[in-house]
Protein backbone atom coordinates (compact mmCIF):
# COMPACT_ATOMS: atom_id res chain seq x y z
CA UNK A 1 0.00 0.00 0.00
CA UNK A 2 1.54 3.38 -0.85
CA UNK A 3 1.49 5.43 2.07
CA UNK A 4 2.07 8.88 0.21
CA UNK A 5 -0.30 11.71 1.56
CA UNK A 6 -1.51 13.88 -0.58
CA UNK A 7 -4.16 16.94 -0.80
CA UNK A 8 -4.88 20.47 -1.87
CA UNK A 9 -1.92 23.05 -1.77
CA UNK A 10 -3.23 26.02 -3.30
CA UNK A 11 -6.33 27.59 -3.88
CA UNK A 12 -7.77 30.09 -6.55
CA UNK A 13 -11.42 31.13 -8.00
CA UNK A 14 -12.98 33.78 -10.21
CA UNK A 15 -15.82 34.58 -11.25
CA UNK A 16 -16.88 37.12 -13.94
CA UNK A 17 -17.62 40.76 -12.80
CA UNK A 18 -21.45 40.64 -14.54
CA UNK A 19 -24.20 39.68 -11.53
CA UNK A 20 -27.48 39.06 -12.71
CA UNK A 21 -30.09 39.09 -10.62
CA UNK A 22 -33.47 37.02 -10.02
CA UNK A 23 -35.26 40.67 -10.70
CA UNK A 24 -33.59 40.84 -13.95
CA UNK A 25 -34.71 37.18 -14.75
CA UNK A 26 -38.34 37.87 -14.20
CA UNK A 27 -38.06 40.40 -16.88
CA UNK A 28 -36.92 36.82 -19.31
CA UNK A 29 -39.24 33.90 -17.81
CA UNK A 30 -42.53 33.65 -15.46
CA UNK A 31 -41.28 33.83 -12.27
CA UNK A 32 -40.16 35.92 -9.65
CA UNK A 33 -37.27 36.26 -6.97
CA UNK A 34 -39.69 35.08 -4.26
CA UNK A 35 -40.12 31.69 -5.90
CA UNK A 36 -36.74 31.34 -7.02
CA UNK A 37 -35.12 32.88 -2.98
CA UNK A 38 -37.59 30.33 -1.62
CA UNK A 39 -37.24 27.29 -3.67
CA UNK A 40 -33.65 27.19 -4.54
CA UNK A 41 -31.88 29.40 -1.72
CA UNK A 42 -30.47 31.71 -4.94
CA UNK A 43 -30.21 35.50 -5.13
CA UNK A 44 -28.31 36.58 -8.34
CA UNK A 45 -26.07 34.63 -10.65
CA UNK A 46 -22.45 35.73 -12.74
CA UNK A 47 -22.61 35.91 -16.55
CA UNK A 48 -19.43 35.58 -18.26
CA UNK A 49 -18.40 38.82 -20.27
CA UNK A 50 -18.97 37.77 -23.92
CA UNK A 51 -15.31 37.85 -24.55
CA UNK A 52 -15.29 35.23 -22.15
CA UNK A 53 -14.82 31.59 -21.87
CA UNK A 54 -14.36 29.02 -19.97
CA UNK A 55 -10.70 28.66 -20.06
CA UNK A 56 -10.81 32.14 -19.36
CA UNK A 57 -12.56 31.84 -16.30
CA UNK A 58 -10.13 28.81 -15.93
CA UNK A 59 -6.75 30.30 -16.32
CA UNK A 60 -7.46 33.26 -14.08
CA UNK A 61 -8.53 30.47 -11.21
CA UNK A 62 -5.43 28.54 -11.77
CA UNK A 63 -3.83 31.44 -11.70
CA UNK A 64 -4.35 32.69 -8.62
CA UNK A 65 -4.11 28.78 -7.52
CA UNK A 66 -0.11 28.50 -8.47
CA UNK A 67 0.45 31.76 -6.43
CA UNK A 68 -1.81 30.58 -3.46
CA UNK A 69 0.93 27.27 -3.57
CA UNK A 70 3.64 29.75 -3.82
CA UNK A 71 4.40 27.43 -7.70
CA UNK A 72 5.38 28.90 -11.36
CA UNK A 73 3.50 27.46 -13.71
CA UNK A 74 6.55 25.31 -15.22
CA UNK A 75 6.23 23.49 -11.72
CA UNK A 76 3.04 21.97 -12.56
CA UNK A 77 3.49 17.91 -14.55
CA UNK A 78 -0.99 18.11 -14.90
CA UNK A 79 -3.79 20.08 -15.70
CA UNK A 80 -7.05 18.30 -15.30
CA UNK A 81 -10.33 20.75 -16.36
CA UNK A 82 -12.99 19.63 -14.90
CA UNK A 83 -16.07 21.16 -17.13
CA UNK A 84 -19.26 20.50 -19.03
CA UNK A 85 -19.00 23.59 -20.94
CA UNK A 86 -15.62 23.32 -22.35
CA UNK A 87 -14.77 26.38 -25.09
CA UNK A 88 -14.65 23.56 -28.05
CA UNK A 89 -15.68 19.61 -28.26
CA UNK A 90 -12.00 19.79 -29.24
CA UNK A 91 -9.54 20.76 -27.96
CA UNK A 92 -10.04 20.17 -24.00
CA UNK A 93 -9.86 23.30 -22.82
CA UNK A 94 -7.00 22.25 -20.29
CA UNK A 95 -4.60 22.51 -23.67
CA UNK A 96 -5.97 26.16 -24.03
CA UNK A 97 -5.38 26.70 -20.24
CA UNK A 98 -2.09 25.53 -20.39
CA UNK A 99 -0.76 27.58 -22.89
CA UNK A 100 -2.19 30.49 -21.47
CA UNK A 101 -0.69 30.09 -18.13
CA UNK A 102 2.79 28.81 -19.92
CA UNK A 103 2.52 25.39 -18.19
CA UNK A 104 5.27 23.82 -20.59
CA UNK A 105 6.39 20.79 -18.48
CA UNK A 106 2.23 19.79 -17.96
CA UNK A 107 0.23 17.06 -19.68
CA UNK A 108 -3.29 18.10 -19.81
CA UNK A 109 -6.90 16.54 -20.59
CA UNK A 110 -9.98 17.41 -19.88
CA UNK A 111 -12.86 15.55 -17.53
CA UNK A 112 -16.63 15.44 -18.14
CA UNK A 113 -18.46 14.74 -14.90
CA UNK A 114 -20.92 17.97 -14.69
CA UNK A 115 -21.01 18.73 -11.20
CA UNK A 116 -18.92 16.20 -9.83
CA UNK A 117 -16.36 16.77 -12.38
CA UNK A 118 -14.32 18.70 -9.95
CA UNK A 119 -13.91 16.18 -7.66
CA UNK A 120 -13.75 13.32 -10.27
CA UNK A 121 -10.52 15.81 -11.53
CA UNK A 122 -9.10 16.36 -7.64
CA UNK A 123 -9.29 12.07 -6.89
CA UNK A 124 -8.20 11.16 -10.48
CA UNK A 125 -5.38 13.88 -9.94
CA UNK A 126 -4.41 12.79 -6.67
CA UNK A 127 -3.94 8.90 -7.98
CA UNK A 128 -0.85 10.97 -10.19
CA UNK A 129 0.72 11.97 -7.67
CA UNK A 130 0.27 9.23 -5.18
CA UNK A 131 1.40 6.31 -8.15
CA UNK A 132 4.73 8.72 -8.14
CA UNK A 133 4.24 9.76 -11.68
CA UNK A 134 3.46 13.63 -11.26
CA UNK A 135 4.34 15.82 -8.27
CA UNK A 136 1.89 18.82 -8.51
CA UNK A 137 -1.22 18.59 -10.54
CA UNK A 138 -3.69 21.84 -11.22
CA UNK A 139 -7.17 21.12 -10.86
CA UNK A 140 -9.53 23.26 -12.15
CA UNK A 141 -13.47 23.45 -12.42
CA UNK A 142 -14.65 25.83 -14.60
CA UNK A 143 -18.00 26.69 -15.89
CA UNK A 144 -19.71 29.07 -18.82
CA UNK A 145 -23.15 27.01 -18.49
CA UNK A 146 -24.64 30.72 -19.67
CA UNK A 147 -23.85 29.49 -22.90
CA UNK A 148 -25.78 26.55 -22.88
CA UNK A 149 -29.06 28.22 -20.55
CA UNK A 150 -32.35 28.94 -21.91
CA UNK A 151 -33.11 32.12 -20.39
CA UNK A 152 -36.74 31.85 -21.05
CA UNK A 153 -37.30 28.46 -19.41
CA UNK A 154 -38.46 28.98 -15.55
CA UNK A 155 -37.60 24.84 -15.40
CA UNK A 156 -33.90 25.58 -15.71
CA UNK A 157 -32.78 29.24 -16.30
CA UNK A 158 -33.02 30.14 -13.00
CA UNK A 159 -30.30 28.06 -11.41
CA UNK A 160 -27.14 27.95 -13.43
CA UNK A 161 -24.23 30.73 -13.30
CA UNK A 162 -20.47 30.79 -14.77
CA UNK A 163 -17.57 30.77 -12.69
CA UNK A 164 -14.17 29.09 -11.79
CA UNK A 165 -12.04 27.24 -8.96
CA UNK A 166 -8.73 25.85 -8.95
CA UNK A 167 -6.61 24.15 -6.53
CA UNK A 168 -3.16 22.85 -6.56
CA UNK A 169 -2.17 19.24 -5.50
CA UNK A 170 0.69 18.13 -4.11
CA UNK A 171 2.36 15.98 -0.89
CA UNK A 172 1.01 16.97 2.23
CA UNK A 173 2.62 16.29 5.61
CA UNK A 174 1.50 12.70 6.97
CA UNK A 175 -2.35 12.39 8.11
CA UNK A 176 -3.12 15.52 6.37
CA UNK A 177 -4.62 15.95 2.52
CA UNK A 178 -7.13 13.49 1.08
CA UNK A 179 -8.51 11.21 3.71
CA UNK A 180 -10.84 8.97 1.71
CA UNK A 181 -12.74 9.25 -1.16
CA UNK A 182 -16.47 7.60 -3.22
CA UNK A 183 -17.03 8.13 -6.80
CA UNK A 184 -19.81 6.71 -8.30
CA UNK A 185 -22.33 7.21 -11.66
CA UNK A 186 -25.26 5.97 -12.72
CA UNK A 187 -25.63 5.77 -16.67
CA UNK A 188 -29.84 4.48 -16.33
CA UNK A 189 -30.12 8.50 -14.86
CA UNK A 190 -28.46 10.11 -18.57
CA UNK A 191 -31.61 11.15 -19.75
CA UNK A 192 -32.93 12.86 -16.43
CA UNK A 193 -29.98 16.00 -16.88
CA UNK A 194 -28.46 16.60 -20.73
CA UNK A 195 -27.79 18.93 -23.76
CA UNK A 196 -28.90 16.73 -25.80
CA UNK A 197 -27.88 18.21 -29.58
CA UNK A 198 -24.01 19.22 -30.78
CA UNK A 199 -22.34 16.11 -30.19
CA UNK A 200 -22.22 13.24 -32.41
CA UNK A 201 -25.75 11.71 -31.43
CA UNK A 202 -27.56 14.83 -32.62
CA UNK A 203 -25.27 17.22 -34.73
CA UNK A 204 -25.90 21.05 -35.09
CA UNK A 205 -28.66 21.13 -37.68
CA UNK A 206 -31.11 24.43 -37.87
CA UNK A 207 -33.63 21.99 -35.90
CA UNK A 208 -31.34 21.05 -32.98
CA UNK A 209 -31.39 25.03 -33.23
CA UNK A 210 -34.79 26.12 -33.62
CA UNK A 211 -36.20 22.91 -31.11
CA UNK A 212 -33.83 24.74 -28.82
CA UNK A 213 -31.53 21.28 -27.98
CA UNK A 214 -27.98 23.16 -27.35
CA UNK A 215 -29.75 24.36 -24.01
CA UNK A 216 -29.53 22.33 -20.79
CA UNK A 217 -32.76 20.12 -20.36
CA UNK A 218 -33.56 18.57 -16.98
CA UNK A 219 -36.01 16.67 -15.18
CA UNK A 220 -35.92 18.68 -11.80
CA UNK A 221 -37.97 16.78 -9.52
CA UNK A 222 -35.97 13.51 -10.36
CA UNK A 223 -32.73 15.20 -10.03
CA UNK A 224 -33.88 16.94 -6.93
CA UNK A 225 -35.03 13.44 -5.17
CA UNK A 226 -31.46 11.51 -6.94
CA UNK A 227 -29.36 14.55 -5.13
CA UNK A 228 -31.16 14.27 -1.84
CA UNK A 229 -30.79 10.43 -1.42
CA UNK A 230 -27.14 10.20 -2.71
CA UNK A 231 -25.13 13.89 -1.04
CA UNK A 232 -25.84 11.76 2.35
CA UNK A 233 -24.60 8.48 1.12
CA UNK A 234 -21.73 9.36 -0.32
CA UNK A 235 -20.40 11.47 2.06
CA UNK A 236 -21.01 8.45 4.39
CA UNK A 237 -19.06 6.21 2.55
CA UNK A 238 -16.03 8.58 1.78
CA UNK A 239 -15.95 9.01 5.58
CA UNK A 240 -16.10 5.36 5.88
CA UNK A 241 -13.20 4.82 3.90
CA UNK A 242 -11.74 7.48 6.03
CA UNK A 243 -12.44 5.35 9.30
CA UNK A 244 -14.03 8.74 10.56
CA UNK A 245 -18.15 9.69 11.16
CA UNK A 246 -19.77 12.13 10.11
CA UNK A 247 -19.69 13.74 13.95
CA UNK A 248 -15.75 14.28 13.06
CA UNK A 249 -16.46 16.79 10.17
CA UNK A 250 -15.73 20.24 11.12
CA UNK A 251 -17.12 21.53 7.68
CA UNK A 252 -19.20 20.13 5.41
CA UNK A 253 -18.47 22.17 0.81
CA UNK A 254 -21.37 20.45 -0.69
CA UNK A 255 -22.16 21.37 -4.72
CA UNK A 256 -24.25 24.14 -4.70
CA UNK A 257 -26.91 23.42 -7.13
CA UNK A 258 -30.31 23.52 -4.28
CA UNK A 259 -30.21 25.35 -0.49
CA UNK A 260 -32.97 22.82 0.04
CA UNK A 261 -30.49 19.98 -1.32
CA UNK A 262 -28.33 20.89 0.50
CA UNK A 263 -30.34 21.40 4.06
CA UNK A 264 -31.15 17.55 3.25
CA UNK A 265 -27.64 16.77 2.91
CA UNK A 266 -26.34 17.88 6.18
CA UNK A 267 -29.96 16.58 7.79
CA UNK A 268 -29.04 13.24 7.07
CA UNK A 269 -24.96 13.62 8.93
CA UNK A 270 -26.77 15.43 11.91
CA UNK A 271 -24.75 18.47 11.19
CA UNK A 272 -26.08 21.87 12.26
CA UNK A 273 -26.45 24.38 9.32
CA UNK A 274 -23.32 26.66 10.85
CA UNK A 275 -21.36 23.65 9.83
CA UNK A 276 -21.83 23.95 6.23
CA UNK A 277 -20.17 26.20 3.86
CA UNK A 278 -23.47 27.80 1.34
CA UNK A 279 -22.26 30.61 -1.19
CA UNK A 280 -25.58 29.53 -4.14
CA UNK A 281 -27.28 32.24 -3.10
CA UNK A 282 -24.37 34.49 -4.94
CA UNK A 283 -23.51 32.25 -7.80
CA UNK A 284 -26.49 29.77 -8.14
CA UNK A 285 -24.93 26.25 -9.17
CA UNK A 286 -21.81 26.89 -11.00
CA UNK A 287 -21.52 23.09 -11.88
CA UNK A 288 -18.38 21.71 -11.33
CA UNK A 289 -17.06 25.06 -10.32
CA UNK A 290 -19.21 25.44 -7.49
CA UNK A 291 -17.19 23.10 -4.58
CA UNK A 292 -13.46 24.87 -5.54
CA UNK A 293 -15.33 28.43 -5.51
CA UNK A 294 -17.04 27.77 -2.21
CA UNK A 295 -13.65 26.02 -0.73
CA UNK A 296 -11.64 28.81 -2.00
CA UNK A 297 -13.97 31.19 0.05
CA UNK A 298 -14.41 29.43 3.11
CA UNK A 299 -10.17 29.11 3.40
CA UNK A 300 -9.55 32.65 2.07
CA UNK A 301 -12.34 33.94 4.71
CA UNK A 302 -10.37 32.24 7.71
CA UNK A 303 -13.58 29.42 8.03
CA UNK A 304 -11.54 26.44 7.65
CA UNK A 305 -8.10 26.56 9.22
CA UNK A 306 -5.71 23.83 9.60
CA UNK A 307 -6.12 20.58 11.17
CA UNK A 308 -9.96 20.96 10.26
CA UNK A 309 -11.73 17.89 8.90
CA UNK A 310 -13.15 19.13 5.21
CA UNK A 311 -15.86 16.69 3.58
CA UNK A 312 -16.60 17.86 0.04
CA UNK A 313 -19.41 16.15 -1.92
CA UNK A 314 -21.27 16.34 -4.71
CA UNK A 315 -23.91 15.39 -7.72
CA UNK A 316 -24.42 15.97 -11.27
CA UNK A 317 -25.23 15.18 -15.06
CA UNK A 318 -24.64 11.55 -15.59
CA UNK A 319 -25.86 10.63 -13.51
CA UNK A 320 -22.78 11.04 -11.07
CA UNK A 321 -21.57 11.47 -7.83
CA UNK A 322 -18.41 12.43 -5.57
CA UNK A 323 -16.90 12.95 -2.15
CA UNK A 324 -13.79 13.60 -0.20
CA UNK A 325 -12.62 13.74 3.27
CA UNK A 326 -9.86 15.55 4.10
CA UNK A 327 -7.70 16.99 6.79
CA UNK A 328 -6.94 20.50 5.76
CA UNK A 329 -3.26 21.61 5.97
CA UNK A 330 -3.04 24.64 4.88
N1 LIG B 1 -40.65 30.26 -11.15
C1 LIG B 1 -41.91 30.21 -10.68
N2 LIG B 1 -42.61 29.06 -10.57
C2 LIG B 1 -42.00 27.92 -10.94
C3 LIG B 1 -40.69 27.90 -11.44
C4 LIG B 1 -40.01 29.13 -11.54
N3 LIG B 1 -38.75 29.22 -12.00
N4 LIG B 1 -40.36 26.63 -11.73
C5 LIG B 1 -41.41 25.88 -11.43
N5 LIG B 1 -42.43 26.65 -10.95
C6 LIG B 1 -43.74 26.24 -10.48
C7 LIG B 1 -44.21 24.95 -11.14
O1 LIG B 1 -44.88 25.21 -12.34
C8 LIG B 1 -45.11 24.38 -10.09
O2 LIG B 1 -46.38 25.05 -10.15
P1 LIG B 1 -47.75 24.26 -9.85
O3 LIG B 1 -47.65 23.81 -8.42
O4 LIG B 1 -48.77 25.30 -10.10
O5 LIG B 1 -47.76 23.12 -10.81
C9 LIG B 1 -44.45 24.80 -8.77
O6 LIG B 1 -43.64 25.95 -9.09
C10 LIG B 1 -43.59 23.72 -8.18
O7 LIG B 1 -42.76 23.17 -9.21
P2 LIG B 1 -41.69 22.07 -8.95
O8 LIG B 1 -41.03 21.67 -10.24
O9 LIG B 1 -42.27 20.99 -8.09
O10 LIG B 1 -40.64 22.93 -8.09
P3 LIG B 1 -39.52 22.40 -7.15
O11 LIG B 1 -39.73 22.88 -5.80
O12 LIG B 1 -39.21 20.95 -7.38
O13 LIG B 1 -38.24 23.20 -7.72
C11 LIG B 1 -36.28 22.93 -9.04
C12 LIG B 1 -37.80 23.02 -9.06
C13 LIG B 1 -35.71 24.18 -8.40
C14 LIG B 1 -35.78 22.81 -10.47
C15 LIG B 1 -35.88 21.68 -8.21
O14 LIG B 1 -36.58 20.54 -8.66
C16 LIG B 1 -34.40 21.39 -8.25
O15 LIG B 1 -33.60 22.15 -7.71
N6 LIG B 1 -34.00 20.24 -8.83
C17 LIG B 1 -32.61 19.84 -8.86
C18 LIG B 1 -31.95 20.57 -9.98
C19 LIG B 1 -30.46 20.43 -9.93
O16 LIG B 1 -29.86 20.38 -8.90
N7 LIG B 1 -29.88 20.40 -11.13
C20 LIG B 1 -28.51 20.49 -11.30
C21 LIG B 1 -27.82 19.20 -11.14
S1 LIG B 1 -26.17 19.42 -11.20
C22 LIG B 1 -25.59 19.32 -12.81
O17 LIG B 1 -25.04 18.27 -13.14
C23 LIG B 1 -25.69 20.46 -13.73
Amino acid sequence: MNKKCVGIIGLGSYVPQRIMTNKELEQRMDTSDQWIVERTGIHERRVAAENESTSDLATKAGQKALEDAKLSAADIDLIIVATASPDMVFPATACVVQENIKAVNAAAFDISAVCSGFLYAMITGSQFIKAGMYRKVLVIGAETLSRFTDWSDRNTGMLFGDGAGAAVLGETPEGYGILGVDLGADGGGAELLKIPAGGSRHPATNETILQKQHFIHMSGNEVFKFAVKVMGETTLKALKNANLTASDITYLVPHQANIRIIQSAAKRLGMPMEKVVVNINKYGNTSAASIPIALDEAVKSGTIKSGDIVALAGFGGGLTWASSIMKWCK
